[in-house]
């Protein structure tokens, strides 16, 4: 092959390399071309021995112009490259677009269950008339939950009936109350606390639910007397259910308060005529109070001659009945959305 034929071969070479490679749809298709034509047993690398057998004078114009064939390819090879990275681009910029104009998706926002939502009212109405929150745990002993309340060891509320007993002896607390022993055990008197959380008890229909809340409230000072509970009340009434709302208290029995009370409302769908809701009587119970007995005083190690104090326990679901007039108690445990959209 002479230096003409050879510079021919070149440009066909080079010429066609630069065609397919402007051609090819992927970066390493466009490798595999580019080898061909350069690699180590490419086309061009081939004609490298033709340069040998060229007479010496010949030598420097055939490599200039493999060299020129070789950078021709090269240059073809990157430009092909870059086309192919800003195809790329573009192709995932058209993919991955986002419409700034389309309307967002709405957010759904709870207010939180109704029963939170009642319950932080009650926290609220307390705090205002200042109580503190205390709290105690679920799983309780016989101790706190019965003894230190005074109850008698035959008492019915300990049979296994009324309560959940857990199998090392300990049981699942039947009322808040026994935070009042731990608040007497961990506080120095005056105290004035509520302490809202979770009971249990075997008890299943519509207006009593296995699992319920209660708020529990605890006053005790030097001259607290019946008075006082009635106040306080008559106050929390009136800010939980509306101005005006009365209360009348029942007497009833608690073995830790003497005397105990059963306190109602009047009713806040008839204001006391006389409903369904309240089974014609006008008024609607919520709780149960009275003044802490001296026996509960003693065995806390607070001199019952010195202070005096009230107590109160009120059903968290009953009040959230009333204000958001649900009549069957377990709407509040079956997560129905319908139910609780209305919140
Ligand atoms: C008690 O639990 C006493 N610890 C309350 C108390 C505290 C009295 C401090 C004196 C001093 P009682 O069992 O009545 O009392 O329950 C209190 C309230 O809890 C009731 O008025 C009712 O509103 C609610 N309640 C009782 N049982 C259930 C139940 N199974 N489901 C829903 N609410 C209930």
């Amino acid at each position: 092959m002479d230096i003409e034929e050879l510079q021919r071969r070149l440009d066909e070479l080079a010429q066609q390399a630069v065609t397919t490679l402007r051609e090819a749809g992927e970066r390493e298709e466009a490798i595999q071309i580019k080898n061909r034509y350069l690699g180590r047993s490419g086309s061009v690398q081939e004609l490298m021995v033709v340069l040998r057998e060229l007479p010496n004078e010949a030598k420097p114009v055939a490599g200039k112009a493999i060299n020129q064939a070789k950078s021709q390819i090269e240059e073809a090879f990157s430009a092909r490259l870059d086309e192919l990275a800003e195809e790329q681009l573009q192709r995932q910029m058209r993919e991955e677009a986002v419409d700034v104009t389309l309307p967002g998706r709405r957010q759904e926002v709870s207010l939180g269950h109704p029963l939170r939502q009642v319950e932080r009212e009650l926290i609220a109405i307390f705090d205002e008339l200042g109580f503190d929150v205390a709290e105690g745990p679920e799983i309780e002993s016989d101790y706190y939950n019965f003894e230190a309340l005074n109850f008698p060891p035959d008492h019915p509320a300990r049979d296994m009936q009324d309560t959940f007993g857990l199998v090392d002896g300990r049981l699942l607390r039947t009322h808040t109350s026994p935070v009042q022993v731990r608040t007497m055990e961990a506080y120095d008197v005056p105290i004035r606390i509520i302490s809202p959380g979770r009971v249990y008890r075997c008890d299943s229909d519509l207006t009593h639910s296995p699992v319920f809340h209660q708020v529990e409230g605890l006053l005790i000072d030097e001259g607290v007397t019946m008075a006082h509970l009635k106040g306080t009340l008559t106050a929390f009434a009136q800010r939980c259910f509306g101005e005006g709302t009365k209360i009348r208290f029942r007497p009833s029995y608690f073995p830790f308060t003497e005397p105990s009370a059963e306190v109602d409302v009047q009713c806040i769908f008839c204001e006391g005529e006389g409903c369904r809701v309240c089974s014609d009587t006008g008024w609607l119970e919520i709780l149960g109070a009275g003044m802490v007995d001296p026996n509960v005083f003693e065995m806390s190690d607070i001199d019952p001659e010195r202070y005096t104090g009230f107590a109160f326990g009120m059903g968290v679901e009953r009040i959230a009945m009333l204000k958001q007039q649900i009549n069957d108690i377990r709407r509040f445990y079956e997560n129905d959305r319908r139910f609780l959209a209305q919140f």
